[in-house]
């Protein structure tokens, strides 16, 4: 496979309607990991991770994969915040990705069968997907972006409004896609789901890239007192 990676973005700058909303920030994803952003809310972590995957308008600066903006958009997957659900089994919202892309429709449905075992929804192929839980609705819009085998995976809080069983099954989903090479980048409110996860971790403040460092260096010594402030649970603005 060609790799996508590294991205790397250059004075990368988002402005809407004279406000500044993220920038001008220079970032580079390199192959392999996961990547945690962190940051107060409207920081801007939703908008960077809209940047990388191209679905962000730039003000100005660049943001550039190493293959062209089509071909790198197909080998990404990214799951918002509040999936969206067809009105349809949860077998066709898992296969809907295949069958767009032409797969044969017996394989399409063999490995949607195959990923609605591995989410505990092995059982409940033909349940309407808006029927289910928010925890079980997470989890199918996380298999229903990884069932691609993207090679870049972009994660907008996926476990915001989880319980612990619901969060450790996501997390544990997303440590078995990392160790087969799929590069994660996730925003999260929770230090706890970031230390357990994050090989590196990147913090915002006012659009801009306040600190950032490899894991556990980004926690446990943070190089600005604005993170060690964010990390105790103090307020930063
Ligand atoms: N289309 C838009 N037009 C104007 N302002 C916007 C637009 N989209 C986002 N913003 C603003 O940009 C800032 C950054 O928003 P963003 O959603 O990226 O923050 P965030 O760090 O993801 O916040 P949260 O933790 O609440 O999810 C916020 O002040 C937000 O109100
Ligand atoms: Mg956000």
């Amino acid at each position: 496979m060609v790799g996508l990676l590294p991205l790397t973005l250059t004075a990368a700058t988002v402005r809407r309607r004279g406000k500044r909303l993220l920038g001008p920030l220079d970032l580079t994803l390199d192959q392999g990991g996961l990547t945690v952003i962190i940051g107060p809310n409207g920081s801007g972590k939703t908008t960077l991770l809209r940047v990388m995957h191209g679905i962000e308008r730039l003000s100005s600066g660049t943001a550039q994969w190493s293959l062209p903006p089509a071909e790198a958009r197909q080998q990404q997957a990214y799951v918002f915040q509040s999936p969206t659900m067809l009105r349809r089994s949860v077998l066709q919202n898992l296969r809907y990705p295949l069958d767009l892309l032409g797969h044969p429709r017996a394989e399409a449905s063999a490995r949607a069968a195959d990923w609605a075992d591995r989410i505990g929804l092995g059982q409940a192929l033909d349940r309407p997907a808006t029927r289910l839980s928010g925890g079980e609705r997470q989890k199918l819009a996380l298999a229903r972006a990884l069932i691609r085998e993207p090679q870049v995976l972009f994660l907008d809080e996926p476990c915001a409004n989880l319980d612990g069983r619901a969060t450790r099954d996501i997390e544990t989903l997303l440590l078995a896609v990392r160790a087969t090479g799929t590069r994660i980048v996730m925003a999260t409110h929770d230090m706890g789901q970031a230390r357990r996860l994050a090989d590196d971790g990147v913090f915002l403040r006012g659009g801009m890239v306040h600190d950032s460092n490899r894991a556990p260096s980004f926690f446990d010594a943070p190089k600005t007192p604005e993170l060690a402030s964010f990390l105790k649970g103090d307020i930063v603005e």
